[in-house]
């Protein structure tokens, strides 16, 4: 996977928009577009001290997570990227897509806070690597620095 190209077409997508609507709903096409093997990815976004669905791409899925809950309640506690190799092994995954067999969810920061997490899941176990991770940090650090979140 060619990160470097990915976060080049993120900033233009930045640059163009940073309104959080469009820059997000475009970037999470842009990540369904380019990466392989994906089913789900999008936005949570913090509202009202919890998860709320945002922009993504991929079937209908849980409108509200609980900090603490699932895969990307637990990257806002530990405020870690979280990458899980097998869904079915994580304690308290939320199934939206039975589709999904592994995931990774990057918390994105306002002003030091969790203000929304990135959450991409594939079909296919251990899809994710260090440099997925890595990829994604790097997007998401374009993510803080541009997004305009009103
Ligand atoms: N699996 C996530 C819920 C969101 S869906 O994957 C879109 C979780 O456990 O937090």
């Amino acid at each position: 996977m060619e990160y470097q190209t990915l976060c080049e077409q993120a900033k233009g997508i930045l640059e163009a928009e940073p309104w959080y609507v469009s820059a997000l709903s475009n970037l999470s096409a842009l990540i369904m577009d380019t990466m392989k093997e994906l089913n789900w990815a999008g936005f949570y976004l913090m509202r009202d001290g919890q998860l709320t669905v945002g922009p993504f791409q991929g079937k209908p899925a849980c409108i509200h997570i609980r900090p603490g809950r699932g895969v990307c309640g637990t990257a806002v506690i530990a405020d870690e990227p979280q990458v899980v190799p097998d869904v079915h092994l994580f304690p308290g995954h939320i199934a939206c897509d039975s589709a999904s067999a592994s995931e990774i969810v990057l918390p994105i920061h306002r002003d030091g806070q969790v203000c929304a997490v990135l959450d991409i899941d594939s079909p296919v176990k251990n899809r994710f690597s260090d440099e997925d991770r890595e990829g994604l940090e790097n997007l998401v650090r374009d993510i803080e620095k541009w997004v305009k979140w009103e």
